[in-house]
């Protein structure tokens, strides 16, 4: 009986990994929404190559400036596209009516995409696109195959195209298969700069899909405290209950 269980339990797992990654291998990433430096570098990033396609509707751009400790006027000057102010929402540029004619399909609002898709995921989808001149923008991504974005940081990172072995199936027959990738071209940053680029990203839009997060220590502080002092009189009060019984 354990071994049917356990049988079934493992021919679960690809299923899930497939569910959740599209059967690609993920890069996984580690990120800290507590470290500010990171999300002001990928706030930035965000607001330069994201949001003219994608919007961030339950963030306004008052409470990125908070949490990110800057001023509203470095906000507005640095990341707000237009005439918005502080007040807005994190509103993408591009009308969804418009995007959905150029793209096939409208942008995703990317407010919760990082507890969607996870934060794996989203670091290995940025890092994931590649040349293909079948795709109408001659991109094509591990993570997210036929992909209708065009690759929106290349050149940051540059142009790779997928380099191929041959090997030989079980039915004898001999097949290519993608073994790594080649830069064509480079980008503006060094491979390790995209990296951490991806990562910063990755870390603000994580950071986005639930703002809370980056209260919740001072919080837990609070009620420790608070518990500290229940506890103190919770002591007093059972020796006074107790004092006149032994
Ligand atoms: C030129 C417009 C455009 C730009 C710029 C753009 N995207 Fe996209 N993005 C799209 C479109 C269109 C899709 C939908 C793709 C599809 O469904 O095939 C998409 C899909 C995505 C998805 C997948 C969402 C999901 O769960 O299906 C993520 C994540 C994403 N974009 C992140 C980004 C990030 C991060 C940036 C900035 C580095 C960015 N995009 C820049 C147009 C854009």
């Amino acid at each position: 009986m354990k071994k049917t269980i356990a049988t079934f339990l493992l021919a679960l797992l690809p299923g899930l990994a497939t569910a959740a990654g599209g059967g690609a291998h993920l890069e996984e990433v580690s990120v800290n929404i507590h470290d500010e430096a990171a999300l002001q570098r990928g706030a930035k990033l965000f607001s330069n190559f994201c949001l003219s396609c994608h919007s961030v509707e339950f963030q306004r751009w008052r409470r990125t400036a908070e949490d990110l400790g800057l001023s509203q006027d470095q906000v507005e000057k640095n990341l707000i596209p237009g005439d918005d102010t502080v007040n807005d929402m994190m509103d993408n540029v591009m009308p969804a009516e418009q995007a959905a004619n150029w793209f096939g399909t409208t942008p995703p609002d990317l407010s919760v995409v990082a507890r969607s898709r996870s934060e794996d995921w989203l670091y290995s989808y940025l890092k994931g696109f590649y040349l293909d001149d079948s795709r109408p923008f001659g991109v094509n991504n591990t993570v997210f195959s036929n992909v209708g974005m065009p690759h929106a940081l290349w050149e940051l990172e540059g142009l790779k195209k997928p380099v191929y072995k041959t090997v030989t199936g079980e039915d004898g027959e001999e097949h290519k298969v993608r073994d790594g990738f080649e830069y064509v071209t480079e980008g503006s940053m060094t491979h390790s700069e995209y990296d951490r680029a991806a990562r910063d990203i990755v870390t603000f839009l994580s950071y986005v899909g639930e703002p809370a997060r980056l209260e919740r220590p001072t919080l837990g502080v609070w009620v420790i405290g608070f518990l500290a002092v229940l506890l103190v009189f919770a002591y007093f009060m059972k020796r006074e209950f107790w004092k006149d019984i032994h």
